[in-house]
């Protein structure tokens, strides 16, 4: 085969896999999971359902719900080897370095890490679904100085997380938005963090390997990372009076705007809207509409001035910022809900795999003869 002479820059517009799992229509603005649009998923099912219906194909019935929710209630434990890694990262560390180093630790401790039957391989899958939220909460709390305490089987995911990160059982309306981003976020095709799990695991590595693959991947400012630049872009532009000037100024310099724009959306983000919903209805409760009233003006602008629409990570900042979560939680809770899709993809990836390994267009010098060292 010969090397193509113009590669597709970010491989913008290749195709590098068939899934089942999701699908992006960015034309259009549509986000489907397993022939379901996100907004018939968007309130009416919990996360835990998408984790079935991203691992299975189809919705769980009220049996291999509470299977699965007990299974992943029992899973969540952290080896004692983990949790004493954990409490020595400095406490100045970022959470996604904690957590990308703390899943990768946790392959060290399972001793079924490279058993590669698909039933070890799905279990692995749940354990780490169980298991990211945990040693994010618990980074957090050992920052803080504070006791890390056991997790509660008789809450749901998202409950649990905001309970060991907040120290008590988080109010109703606060574990149905968290349940509700978890469900947002839990898959996005051939995005980069999932490509990225794909390609490791497709090398025949392990699920361990392929989840601290993507967690580094999702760590970026241009992928996941970005909700915590908009919490910051925020605070920068401090008023809605300041954001005309602000926002003129950065597009004059060529900066981006964290959580505008996508690869593949041309219109708006189906996930956006659910998110602004939320992010109105908190800031009104919270009596700080300027967050909301500053990103709706910066979404206008951007709109208006370069045809780009804002994207999941541009309201959930604020949705985050407006339930209490410290800023650099944003990101790690991003990746405790895509470890859902993450291993959905993995699982695919393995059950029909061939390597990925993609060509390069060599275009530097050649023909080069050695000069000796001293003389170069
Ligand atoms: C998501 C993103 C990485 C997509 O990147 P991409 O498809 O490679 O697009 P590019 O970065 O090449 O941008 C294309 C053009 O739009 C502009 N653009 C894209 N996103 C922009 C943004 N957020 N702010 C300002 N300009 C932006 C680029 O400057 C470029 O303009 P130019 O052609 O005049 O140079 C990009 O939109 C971005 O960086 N957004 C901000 C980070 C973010 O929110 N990421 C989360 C994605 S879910």
């Amino acid at each position: 085969m010969t090397t193509p002479a113009t590669p597709a820059k970010g491989l913008d517009g290749i195709i590098a896999a068939s899934t089942r799992i999701s699908d992006v229509k960015g034309d259009i603005g549509e986000l489907i999971y397993c022939g379901y649009n996100i907004n018939e998923l968007a309130g009416k099912v919990t996360y835990e359902e998408v984790v079935h219906l991203l691992h299975h194909g189809h919705l769980p019935n009220h049996k291999q719900l509470a299977e699965l929710k007990t299974t992943l209630a029992g899973f969540r434990e952290l080896p004692q080897g983990v949790i004493n890694i954990i409490k020595e990262f400095p406490k100045n560390a970022p959470p996604m370095h904690a957590i990308r180093t703390a899943v990768s630790a946790l392959g060290c401790f399972d001793t079924t890490c490279d058993d590669d039957s698909m039933d070890a391989q799905r279990r692995k899958a749940l354990r780490l679904i169980a298991q990211i939220p945990i040693a994010t909460a618990y980074f957090h709390r050992s920052r803080q100085g504070k006791s890390i305490l056991p997790p509660d089987p008789s809450l749901g995911e998202a409950a649990n997380f905001l309970y060991l990160v907040d120290g008590e059982k988080p109010p109703a309306e606060k574990e149905s938005t968290m349940d509700l981003c978890y469900v947002l976020h839990a898959d996005h095709g051939m995005n980069a963090s999932t490509f990225s799990a794909r390609v490791t695991i497709a090398t025949l590595s392990d699920m361990y390997s392929a989840i601290t693959t993507a967690i580094g991947t999702l760590k970026g400012p241009l992928h996941g990372g970005a909700n915590e630049g908009v919490i910051k872009m925020l605070q920068e532009i401090g008023s809605l009076e300041h954001v005309d000037a602000w926002v003129a100024d950065a597009l004059a310099n060529k900066k981006k705007i964290m959580g505008i724009g996508h690869r593949i959306y041309k219109v708006l983000d189906p996930r956006a809207p659910h998110l602004k919903r939320m992010a109105q209805v908190l800031s009104a409760k919270l009596g700080e509409p300027k967050w909301i009233q500053m990103s709706e003006r910066i979404a206008e602008l951007m709109l208006t001035k370069k045809n780009l629409h804002a994207n999941v990570d541009f309201y959930s900042a604020t949705v985050y910022y407006s339930l209490g979560i410290p800023t650099d939680l944003f990101t790690p809770i991003f990746a405790i809900a895509r470890t859902s899709g993450w291993t959905a993809h993995v699982l695919e990836q393995l059950a029909d795999n061939r390597l990925i390994r993609p060509q390069s267009a060599y275009i530097g010098p050649v023909g080069l003869k050695v000069t000796p060292i001293e003389q170069r």
